[in-house]
């Protein structure tokens, strides 16, 4: 199949470009190397398949660029190019959301339903549901499809809305389409802004994690490898169409045995920084995931250590590499950004200095030469 994927170069993209031509497709990914975070991470996750026969990169944005260029002659969108992020979705950066969320999402449905695509699969999020409230007697809320969503985030909004779109052209025009509510996703390349990310580094560098509130937060953490499995069975698989399924990692547990889990895998018991409850933040994501096993016959198989291990052993070898890169950085004179004004004068002081030193060289030649008559 021909398969476009948004996003090419995040975190969960450029993995499931990997998987998508491990499985033959042909794939053309577009990024924006969005600036949210650094562009060497995103062209590190690029690397094992940059030179892939069947894989063609295409440097633009959705938001500006006329999409008939990369979607005619498409089969397939895998759509999971946005604006991430949870606590920093309030504020001025809101219309970076509205932009790379709805925006973007509404035009794709609009060029998708003109090419007549074979599969639009939506990434959408554990954000859309908010603050559950659990039933009475019990601690948690178990969040599954049927479940009123009511973001308490700004990022929230935007993903439930792009998902309401997405839903619309299914319902209005037949698309073929697949939303797939991912709950927070972990695991080699994980973005900076995200816990284990942050909480790795901190390890790395012993420093002290920061905590926000009391660390007893329920996140239904999922391996990154899970998601990717399930996003390339939605583009072939027909028992999806038309469905919003959740896909969480199946063992939820609280932040705080989350970083025990980390402290023992590292080998390190780090100082902790409790700070506020950050604005946006839910208390709990827990997935009811007996719809993800009905449509696809497999569930997420990742134990939330084994996948810690294998997101810290990435960890130790990216934050070596980074830091490396910068001690470099901090030894090299800029050769950028130089003030051409300042440049041209340090030429004319350069010019002056050798006139003024060739007269008085001549000067001297001269004077002996008096002398010696
Ligand atoms: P990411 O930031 O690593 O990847 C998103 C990519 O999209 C980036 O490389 C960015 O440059 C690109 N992009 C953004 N706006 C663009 C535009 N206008 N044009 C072209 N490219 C653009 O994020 P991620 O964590 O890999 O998330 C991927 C998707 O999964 C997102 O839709 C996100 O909302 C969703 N999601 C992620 C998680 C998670 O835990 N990581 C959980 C739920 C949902
Ligand atoms: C994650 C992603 O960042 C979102 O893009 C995604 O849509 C969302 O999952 C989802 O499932 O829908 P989040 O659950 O906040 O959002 O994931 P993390 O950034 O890994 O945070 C997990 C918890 O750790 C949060 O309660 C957060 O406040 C906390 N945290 C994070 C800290 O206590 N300290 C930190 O340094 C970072």
């Amino acid at each position: 199949m021909k398969i476009l994927v948004t996003g090419a170069a995040g975190f969960i993209g450029s993995r499931v470009v990997a998987r998508l031509l491990a499985e033959g497709h042909e794939v053309m990914g577009v990024d924006s190397f969005d600036i949210y975070y650094s562009r060497s991470q995103k062209e590190k996750n690029l690397m094992p398949v940059l030179l892939h026969p069947k894989f063609k990169l295409v440097e633009d944005n959705l938001a500006e660029m006329a999409l008939v260029k990369v979607v005619k002659g498409t089969e397939a969108i895998v759509h999971l190019a946005a604006q991430p992020g949870v606590r920093g979705s309030w504020g001025s950066s809101f219309h970076r959301y509205v932009t790379n969320n709805i925006q973007v999402t509404q035009k794709l449905l609009e060029e998708s339903k003109a090419n007549k695509l074979k599969r639009f699969v939506y990434a959408s999020s554990s954000s859309v549901y908010g603050d559950i409230a659990p039933p009475e007697g019990q601690d948690v809320a178990v969040l599954n499809e049927e479940t009123a969503c009511k973001p308490r985030s700004p990022y929230g909004v935007t993903k439930l809305a792009a998902e309401s779109l997405v839903q619309l052209y299914h319902q209005e025009y037949k698309m073929p389409t697949v939303s797939l509510r991912f709950f927070s996703v972990y695991g080699p390349g994980q973005r900076p802004d995200m816990a284990f990310n942050r909480f790795c580094h901190s390890i790395l560098h012993d420093a002290a994690l920061t905590i926000y509130g009391d660390g007893k937060q329920v996140r239904d953490f999922t391996y990154v490898d899970d998601v990717v499995e399930v996003v390339a069975a939605s583009v072939t698989s027909d028992a999806a169409v038309g469905e919003v399924v959740n896909l969480g990692g199946g063992s939820p547990c609280t932040l705080m045995e989350a970083i025990t889990m980390l402290e023992e895998i590292s080998g390190k018991t780090c100082a902790k920084t409790f700070l506020e409850r950050q604005k946006g933040d839910v208390f709990s994501t827990r997935a009811d995931i007996t719809k993800l096993e009905r449509i696809f016959g497999a569930k997420p198989k990742t134990a939330l250590r084994d996948g810690l291990v294998k997101q810290w052993e990435w960890m130790q070898k990216f934050v070596h590499a980074e830091d490396e890169e910068q001690a470099i950085k901090a030894q090299v004179q800029p050769i950028t950004g130089v003030d051409e004004a300042v440049l041209a004068e340090a030429k004319a002081d350069e010019k002056a200095t050798r006139k003024a030193a060739r007269k008085a060289e001549k000067a001297t030649k001269t004077k002996t030469t008096e002398s010696n008559n």
